[in-house]
């Protein structure tokens, strides 16, 4: 997680160099030695609130548990209005349990409408980051608003719910990445960097670059 606190730290500090007016080329080298007095490093502990994202293979998954039948209130009264008493979708929002893998995979292939058939048994790689979702984006109308076990055991009952896990199953950060997902064999982790290249700050051509309006004008005349 270090990698993350770093790359959210230097975002802070962009931000809090634009909302102090000044440039943001000085602020990594005053960073190490402290800003001019000004302000204060972040703590691991104010961090910690946002530091929320889990990762595929379970990394970061936040310790609690709860079970398939804890899920079941929750769920009733804060899920199925939308997705079905029994996850089967309702007022045209998406179901938790769709085709069975084989068949989803069939009607793809044939063009037929591959959204309306999808659910967390279908379209879903990885349960951690399908707790991860849920506990930070539903219910819809209140995200973020449910508890850790109470996020472990709303996913554990739309888990049982898509047939994946049975009824005596519990969710928490020590089971969550061992739930096999029927469509786990189709998402594949790309480790590659976002890109090989290196910034060129100065110096970048060896011809002279032509900009857009000039190029345009060439064209038209
Ligand atoms: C007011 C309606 C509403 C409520 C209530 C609601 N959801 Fe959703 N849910 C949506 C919509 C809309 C989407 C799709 C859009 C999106 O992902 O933002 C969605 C998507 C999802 C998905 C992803 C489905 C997929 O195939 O990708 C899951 C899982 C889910 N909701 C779980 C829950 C759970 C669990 C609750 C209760 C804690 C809940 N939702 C409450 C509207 C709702």
């Amino acid at each position: 997680m270090s990698k993350l606190k770093t790359s959210k730290f230097g975002l802070g500090l962009a931000a809090g160099a634009m909302a102090l007016g000044l440039s943001t080329a000085g602020i990594a080298a005053e960073h190490a030695s402290g800003f001019n007095g000004i302000g204060k490093n972040i703590t691991d502990k104010a961090i910690e609130p946002w530091d929320i994202s889990v990762f595929y293979d379970g990394e970061n998954l936040p310790k609690g548990s709860g079970t398939v039948e804890a899920g079941q209130d929750p769920y009733d009264t804060q899920c199925a209005m939308c997705h079905g008493a029994f996850g089967e979708g309702a007022e045209g929002y998406p179901k938790m349990a769709g085709d069975p893998m084989p068949q989803f995979i069939e009607s793809l292939k044939q063009g037929l409408d591959g959204v309306g058939n999808r659910g967390v048994n279908n379209a879903w790689g990885h349960a951690p980051t399908l707790f991860d979702m849920i506990k930070r984006h539903m219910p819809f109308y209140a995200p973020g608003t449910m508890g850790v076990d109470e996020s472990y055991a709303v996913t554990c009952y739309v888990l049982n719910l898509a047939n994946i896990v049975d009824y005596e199953f519990t969710c928490s950060n020590e089971t969550m990445a061992d739930v096999k997902m029927p469509a786990a064999d189709y998402y594949v982790t790309d480790t590659r960097p976002d890109t090989d290249n290196q910034r060129c700050m100065s110096d970048c051509y060896d011809y002279e670059p032509k900009v857009v309006g000039a190029a345009v004008t060439g064209v038209s005349e």
